[in-house]
């Protein structure tokens, strides 16, 4: 059996005064039931892309070579792959015989390459296949320009292996270099080192020197323009967007030095952000140096800034610290959600972080309703097995595992918790850690016997148990009482236009909205409506919220604008939730059917996969 070393060499910065932590016993590694490699005992180097971009064919082909070391001298390099055209694989120059298996569910196809002890380059030359997953291909329509394609790809959790034939798992890393063809006009972007200019040849050089997993690899090709925010952060997007995003991300800078004086040193050289068209099926993805976004969250008034201080907040938890495997997913997410409010508190107040805590738990409350109190997936520590990855996406790793963060915050103060991560990040920094090794980490240098404290936070309950433990923090409300106030108001029969709501926030908006009774009666509608102009807000999240209400309440007014908005924006967060209302009731099942039908082509395929099975 392979063991991973836990605590291998622990970096202490000189700026800490405290004491070297401690490095923990050996834990055995964890099982990654999502990869079909055999690459945890092939060391694989280094990656070098050569491909080029087809948008007639909708196609990435060319070659990807490996470099690798085999000192188990195993026969067999194992690969994965999903729906990829291998045309031939060479080692050391050599053409070899390779094999590839039949598809298994989730996983896709092994790629068995024949190797010797020796053998040190491995090349392949492939093809993607026509229903490769991490790609969105967007017609000049579909983007604002209207001019111009675009590509771009999603390879988290295992879709990197439906564009490269690699180690799909989040435990094997690689440093990559890549040479991308796309066609001349286009600018084409990596999760790498990126020259900010337009190729004439349309052929572009990257290079990664960090060691990243697969699922960080990321590429990026269209009508793109860069301008510059400070000397290390910036902002990519299309010529028409730029001005807009530019502004709304100005405060970018300051937020990356914010999170560097919380949890260290930003250790990816740049950090940029790709805001990309409105189809893209997330908020927000952290693909190294190179932030991808949704623009839902150019709302002209920075006001869902937050988002970005989460991916910001994923160089380290997650890019630096990498889970070992989708079943410990909390410790990306779950991290990387408490890491993005500290950030958010420092930056805005405390008052401001406790909005986003707040918002949170009603997440939190809202996902084990639906998964049920006692079921299994409200456990941090995940089973996958024989599952698709993406069913541990739900807001239990963020919020269950963030408020556990907070828990040990509030248990063992603050400085203590601080202390304990920035040593957490430096001494695991591009490494992988799984729930068994963390909890390891945390008794010997947080809770370092002290029995007291392990049973005010009751660790067990909290990882292997489900729900919400009973310990779980509450933060003060101070803002949240008075919208609590005035929504109390409104319903006991106070007109809207009297409400007392001067300086709101989208975060108060969205909290007043949230606990309306469901449905308000369409006058109640109307009168809001009238009073706040909620159907035309700018802003996507109190836009979501909206239409989930007007649907329930049948208030026709708001389904122009719905529509609209449906026939745009791709994020699986708002149209999950926006077309299960609809489907509801036999006239939304309608609604649902026949708007799904008609903007179906401007969702990403992973967007699809989800609607598919909801509208039918
Ligand atoms: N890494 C995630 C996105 C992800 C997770 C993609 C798992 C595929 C599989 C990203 O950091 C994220 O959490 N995005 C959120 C936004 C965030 C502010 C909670 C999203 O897209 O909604
Ligand atoms: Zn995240």
């Amino acid at each position: 059996m392979k063991y991973a070393m836990l605590a291998g060499v622990l970096l202490v910065a000189a700026a800490c005064q405290t004491p070297t932590p401690k490095q923990t016993q050996e834990v055995p590694a964890a099982k990654d039931q999502h990869t079909l490699s055999n690459a945890d005992s092939i060391r694989m180097q280094h990656l070098s892309l050569d491909v080029a971009v087809n948008f007639e064919q909708h196609q990435i082909s060319g070659q990807a070579v490996w470099t690798i070391e085999n000192p188990s001298k195993l026969p067999v390099l194992k690969l994965d792959t999903y729906g990829l055209t291998i045309d031939s694989v060479t080692v050391d120059g050599k053409k070899v015989p390779h094999t590839l298996d039949p598809t298994l569910p989730h996983l896709g196809n092994r790629l068995n390459i024949p190797v010797e002890a020796a053998s040190r380059k491995v090349a392949i030359w492939y093809k993607t296949g026509s229903k490769a997953t991490a790609l969105q291909w967007l017609e000049p329509s579909q983007t604002l320009g209207r001019k111009h394609p675009f590509l771009y790809t999603q390879s988290e959790s295992i879709y990197a292996r439906t564009w490269i034939p690699c180690p799909d798992g989040p435990g094997i890393r690689f440093t990559y270099d890549a040479c991308v063809t796309v066609p001349k006009g286009l600018m084409a972007l990596m999760s790498a080192e990126n020259t900010q200019q337009r190729s004439d040849s349309g052929i572009y050089h990257f290079k990664m020197e960090q060691p990243v997993p697969a699922y960080l690899m990321a590429l990026a090709a269209g009508d793109i323009a860069f301008r510059a925010i400070d000397q290390r952060t910036g902002v990519y997007a299309e010529p028409a967007m730029l001005e807009k995003a530019h502004y709304e991300l100005g405060e970018v800078g300051k937020m990356v030095s914010t999170a560097e004086s919380l949890y260290g040193p930003y250790r990816w050289g740049r950090y940029d952000v790709l805001i990309l068209p409105p189809g893209f099926p997330l908020g927000g993805m952290e693909n190294p140096r190179l932030t991808f976004s949704t623009p839902t969250i150019i709302a002209g008034d920075r006001s869902l800034v937050s988002l970005i201080a989460h991916e910001l907040a994923h160089s380290w938890s997650g890019n630096l610290v990498t889970n070992a495997t989708w079943e410990d997913f909390w410790l990306n997410e779950g991290f990387t959600v408490y890491f993005e409010r500290r950030i958010m508190e420092a930056m805005m107040g405390a008052d401001y972080a406790d909005m986003l805590w707040e918002l949170g738990y009603q997440d939190l409350e809202n996902e084990v309703k639906s998964l049920g109190k006692d079921s299994k997936d409200t456990h941090l520590k995940l089973d996958l097995k024989d599952r698709d990855p993406d069913d541990g996406l739900t807001s239990i790793a963020y919020e269950k595992g963030a408020h556990f963060l907070r828990l040990i915050e509030e248990t063992a103060g603050r400085a203590k918790l601080d202390t304990f991560l920035r040593h957490y990040f430096d001494g695991h920094a591009f490494q992988t850690m799984s729930t068994e090794q963390f909890l390891q980490y945390l008794d010997a240098n947080l809770i370092q016997g002290d029995t007291t404290l392990a049973r005010k936070i009751n660790i067990k309950a909290w990882v292997y148990g489900p729900g919400i433990p009973a310990n779980c923090p509450r933060v003060p409300q101070k803002r949240f009482e008075k919208v609590d106030a005035e929504r109390n108001r409104f319903l006991q029969g106070t007109a809207a236009t009297q409400l007392a709501t001067q300086g709101w926030t989208s975060h108060e908006w969205l909290h007043f909205l949230r606990k309306m009774p469901q449905p308000l009666t369409v006058a109640q509608m109307e009168q809001l409506d009238k009073a706040f102009h909620f159907t035309q807000t700018g802003n996507s999240e109190v836009a979501d919220r909206w239409f989930i209400m007007s649907v329930a309440a049948d208030y026709t007014p708001a389904y122009g604008s719905m529509e609209q908005f449906l026939s745009t924006v791709g994020r699986r967060k708002f149209l999950t939730p926006l077309y299960t209302e609809m489907m509801k009731t036999p006239k939304g099942q309608e609604m649902a059917k026949r708007i799904y039908g008609k903007y179906k082509q401007n969702y990403h395929p992973l967007a699809q996969e989800t609607l598919d099975k909801l509208i039918k």
